[in-house]
């Protein structure tokens, strides 16, 4: 490699096109960075890259940008945001994949905290609406629980793989800041919970939580969610298993009306 080529690989840059937003009330704008060329780098690493330095374009140095990220391997799901206008983990987003200038842009779907880290508590408040966890009773010795078949074991790891990053969200066109549809990763949860052996003890809670206003009838089959999940969750396989469970359950709610509890989901909206 002769002298001008090394240098024409060392000026390498890449360029951002990151959205600035102090405040959920303030309005938002662009801010464009330039960081030297890595291989291998990924969008996280070069947001580093700016935290250590936040001179724009422009060369004007601006507040650090603000992101949110943990665990750098796809197992957190914080940092989903909208790279190049589609949702995606920015920790496994590599730089060498994606076309120039990369746009960053915080899910639109959430309220935005600042920059690009966005409030997902919808996503947590959906999971205590559909009762996403197995009650015990007290902390003693359960002994080693019931035995589970090795099909629903593998059809189970998968529904438990889910990173609640919001994602199935984003890409849902049911899904906006003023309604609270409940989404696809909060029932395919419920399919996980009502598959446990133990958990299936309280199945209808958790099909009548998808009943009524934000549940489950919400769902307008646009399957985008099952595209954009990092997981690859059998996402509308799961809207379909617990759409047939609120069906059962609403036609038997239609022949054993005075025995249907009342409150949230206590029928079909
Ligand atoms: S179902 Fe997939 S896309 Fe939705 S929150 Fe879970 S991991 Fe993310
Ligand atoms: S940092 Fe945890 S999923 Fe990306």
């Amino acid at each position: 490699m002769d002298t001008a080529q090394a240098s024409a690989v060392t000026t390498k840059t890449i360029t951002f096109r990151i959205w600035r937003q102090d405040d959920p009330a303030k309005p938002g704008h662009f801010d464009e960075f330039k960081v030297p060329y890595a291989k291998g780098a990924n969008v996280i690493s070069c947001l580093m890259e700016i935290q250590r330095n936040p001179v724009t374009v422009e060369g004007k140095r601006v507040a650090p940008v603000i992101w949110d990220a943990a665990c750098l391997e796809e197992v957190c799901g914080s940092c989903a945001m909208n790279i190049n206008g589609r949702v995606r983990m920015a920790c496994s987003a590599l730089i060498d994949k994606l076309e120039q200038p990369i746009t960053l842009e915080p899910m639109s779907k959430f309220p935005v905290v600042r920059d690009l880290t966005v409030n997902r508590d919808r996503m947590f408040d959906a999971l205590k609406r559909i009762k996403g966890w197995v009650p015990i009773d007290g902390t003693h010795n359960l002994g080693p629980g019931p035995r589970q078949a090795p099909v629903d074991q593998s059809v189970m790891y998968v529904l438990s793989t889910c990173i609640t990053c919001g994602s199935c969200l984003e890409a849902c066109p049911q899904v906006t800041q003023e309604n609270d549809f409940v989404g696809a990763a909060a029932i395919s949860q419920a399919r996980l919970f009502n598959m446990n052996p133990t958990g299936k003890m309280n199945s209808e809670e958790r099909v009548r939580s998808l009943m009524g206003p934000g549940g489950i009838q919400d769902c307008g089959k646009a399957q985008n969610c099952v595209k954009v999940c990092p997981k690859e969750i059998p996402l509308v396989t799961s809207i379909a298993v617990m759409n047939r469970e609120v069906t059962k359950l609403t036609i038997k709610d239609i022949f054993f009306q005075d025995e249907a509890p009342k409150g949230h989901g206590s029928g079909p909206g």
